[in-house]
């Protein structure tokens, strides 16, 4: 079948579709723009100026429940010498990366020396805000450096779909919450804007396939990278066969476009190109690269499970009953990881900043009247580089 006729075939399908589910999609209707020359692609890092450091306790809750793992892998990993690496694959702003650096830290020079020197190289994509990182290196107190010498911090703008390290250079991985945004969008979702939760099976169907590539491809790099022995512990959305999670937001924020295409302020185009491209992984997808003998490009899995993830403002709103705070604690945390793309997605003669501004403050409201618990999975990978 040809892209085009795919395509078409495609579009028909999801009117009728959308004809069922009685709510109007965001295909376009009118003459001349049925068939979108390409599907978008947008991906950018998180919001900037500090903005993710601050609004990303929920993934800072996730890492924490994986450091016991990350000292057991710290533990196993062989010891000569050389000076210890550890890599920190999609570092952001960095907040959430102090921790897990400090715990390896302390663990390896428990068991090499407290003089070792050890180098830390952060890792992420080239437009990310790594001033903010550099920042909380220098005055987070909690920033692995505090109180410490011979730990040498260095960073990576590049994409981690290419090898950014020479191999066999690393002793220790760390990789949390960014393995769930794909390379590329592999299709624009015409019924929501993470197409994971589209009704449409071969718009989930397409974006399970990048998954799938993405993750071999990611642990392919990442194997050369690894010394013998070397550990990497991957964490990501994660989801059940029956669940996927993070209905309740994703809803909210597919029902706040739907509100602005009905207000007029986006077409039905518009809102087709508006796509954040992530999206989580089942058990069964972090286990298929190793179907043949356990075994993947050098590596093995010691432990992946998923996990339920933690609410990190459910508390607060069962003490206080303030949906408005709660809508803001999550609010802030969509905001931070898919607003620049959003932004990437909006025609740039349109006023950019004042629409995002828009989307989220309606989301915000969106949530405010319907406050719900946020129902999510944690995928957590430790795997073991073979060898030696
Ligand atoms: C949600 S943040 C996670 C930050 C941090 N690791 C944490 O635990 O909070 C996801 C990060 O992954 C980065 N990222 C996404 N795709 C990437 C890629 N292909 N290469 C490198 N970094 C990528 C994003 O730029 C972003 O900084």
């Amino acid at each position: 079948m040809t892209k085009q006729f795919a395509y078409y075939f495609l579009r028909h399908l999801l009117r009728f579709a959308g004809a069922s589910k009685g709510y109007t999609l965001a295909y376009c209707t009118h003459g001349g723009c049925d068939m979108p020359d390409a599907v978008s692609s947008n991906i950018a890092p998180m919001e900037g100026h500090g903005f993710y450091n601050r609004n990303s306790s929920m993934q800072a809750a996730g890492n924490a429940s994986a450091l016991a793992l990350w000292e057991k892998a710290a533990q196993s990993v062989d010891l000569g010498d050389e000076t210890l690496v550890i890599a920190d694959y999609g570092s952001s702003q960095g907040s959430n990366s102090m921790e897990p650096v400090s715990t390896a830290i302390r663990v390896l020079r428990e068991r090499a020396g407290t003089e070792r020197m050890v180098e830390v190289i952060h890792t992420d994509l080239p437009s990310n805000d790594f001033a903010s990182l550099f920042t909380t290196l220098n005055e987070d107190p909690a920033s692995y450096l505090r109180g410490t010498s011979g730990i040498f911090p260095s960073a990576i703008g590049r994409t981690y779909f290419e090898l950014l390290m020479p191999p066999g250079r690393v002793h220790l991985g760390w990789n949390s919450w960014t393995i769930q945004w794909m390379s590329q969008n592999p299709i624009d979702a015409p019924d929501q804007v993470f197409g994971m939760q589209s009704k449409i099976p071969e718009v989930r169907a397409a974006v399970i396939e990048q998954q799938a590539r993405d993750w071999r491809l990611f642990l392919e790099l990442r194997s050369q990278e690894l010394r013998p022995s070397g550990r990497l512990l991957s964490l990501f959305p994660g989801s059940l066969p029956e669940r996927i999670g993070w209905e309740w937001l994703t809803g909210e924020l597919w029902g706040t476009f739907c509100d602005m295409r009905s207000d007029g302020v986006f077409s039905d185009h518009e809102i087709l190109r508006i796509n954040v491209p992530t999206a989580p992984r089942r058990l069964v997808d972090i286990h298929a690269p190793f179907s043949e003998g356990g075994r993947f490009a050098g590596l093995e899995i010691e432990q992946a499970e998923i996990l339920e993830g933690p609410d990190v403002h459910w508390g607060d709103f069962e003490r206080s009953g303030d949906a408005a705070q709660l809508a803001r604690g999550w609010t802030g945390m969509m905001r931070a990881f898919s607003g620049p793309t959003i932004v990437n997605s909006i025609d740039p003669a349109r006023d950019r900043v004042e629409l995002v501004d828009e989307i989220f403050n309606r989301f915000s409201d969106r949530l405010a009247a319907n406050p719900q618990r946020h129902d999510h999975f944690i995928a957590m990978v430790l795997l073991r580089k073979i060898g030696a």
